[in-house]
Order: structure tokens, then sequence, then C-alpha cells
């Protein structure tokens, strides 16, 4: 029955956590931008270079409208994806969203390490700093509304999964979804 959803800004560890949670729920994983470059066959830069953005946020919501909603599943989304409110509210009615909040300077940090992978937003930007300041203003209000905060700083990804796994514990639809009485979970 649920989708557990995470979203926030880029770099801020959506695929990692994801990847880990699911793994501790024993759920499969999906992540939006994974299953638009398989479905496509084309790379994130390679649709953004051509097509262009907003083909690309067709993309997901097609992906996301395309999940199973009878199944339990983790899902981490991109970091635009929750300008699209019916995308939002797919997510919002299938289960728990979390967004995963990192300053602007663990962003800018993270971004720029060798092993990061390629951000179209963030390609080729004289102001690095700048343009995540700008994007951040504009989309922490949507991760707000949308997501419970969960704080970023963890020290591994597997962390971030096993604070979410304890969250989600409190919650009473998901203690009786899965048969958990007080004294046992
Ligand atoms: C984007 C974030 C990226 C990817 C695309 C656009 C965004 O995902 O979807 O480059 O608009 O913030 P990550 O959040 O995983 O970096």
């Amino acid at each position: 029955m649920p989708w557990v959803s995470l979203i926030g800004f880029m770099c801020s560890g959506k695929s990692s956590t994801g990847r880990m949670l699911a793994r501790q729920l024993g759920w499969p994983h999906y992540d939006t931008d994974q299953m638009i470059v398989e479905r496509t066959g084309r790379s994130i830069d390679e649709i953004f270079q051509g097509p262009g953005e907003e083909e690309f946020r067709r993309l997901e919501h097609k992906m996301v409208e395309d999940l199973p909603p009878e199944r339990d599943l983790v899902l981490s989304t991109g970091g635009g994806l929750v300008q699209n409110d019916r995308t939002m509210e797919i997510l919002a009615v299938q289960g728990p969203i979390f967004w995963l909040r990192v300053a602007e300077a663990d962003v800018l940090e993270r971004c720029q390490r060798p092993w990061a992978a390629r951000r179209p937003l963030l390609d080729g930007v004289a102001d690095l700093k700048e343009r995540i300041k700008r994007l951040m203003a504009e989309r922490e209000p949507l991760y707000r509304k949308y997501g419970a905060p969960i704080p970023g700083g963890f020290a591994h990804p597997r962390e971030a999964g096993k604070h979410i796994l304890e969250i989600l514990r409190q919650q009473e639809d998901f203690r009786a979804y899965f048969g958990l009485t007080d004294g046992r979970g």
C-alpha cells in the first residue's frame, strides 16, 4: 500500500538514502532520474540539452504515474519534481513524503565533489553559489509544504534511512499496516 517518497534539493542524498531505506524495509527502490534514463535511453543531460526541461518534467510525471499504486515501494525523486503539483498530489495520496533538508553550503560542497553526477541546472554556471541560493529560495516553500523535514548531516545515508524508519514506526497507520503492536515494534 504505501509509497515512501523522498524529496529535496539536488545533492541532498535522496537516491542513496532511498536505496538504504528500501533495503531496511525490504521494499523495492525506484528513482525517477534513473527511470527516465532507462526508459528513454538518454542521459538527463541529453534530455535537458535536446528536448529541454519541460520535456524532462513531463517524463518525471509520467514515471510517477506509471508506478504501481498497490505496491510498497521507496521513491527517490529529482530535486525539481516538487514544482509539479499534479505529481506531488500523487505522492501525497500514496503515502508519507520526507524532505531531506540540507543547508546551502552543504549542497555547494556536495555537488562539487568529483564523483557527483552532472546536474544540467548547475553545469557551467558562473556563480554556482548564487544559482543554488536562488533555486533553493524558489523550492524551499514547496519542500516544506509537501515533506516532513529530515535533517541533513547524517554521516551515512544508512543513518538517514534508519532515522526515517524510526519515524515511520511511530506512525499509527504504518504500525497497523505491519501489524506492529506496542512492545513489539
Ligand atoms: C534536478 C535535479 C536532478 C535531476 C535533474 C533536475 C532539479 O536530480 O532530476 O538534473 O531540477 O533539481 P537530483 O535532485 O537527484 O540531483
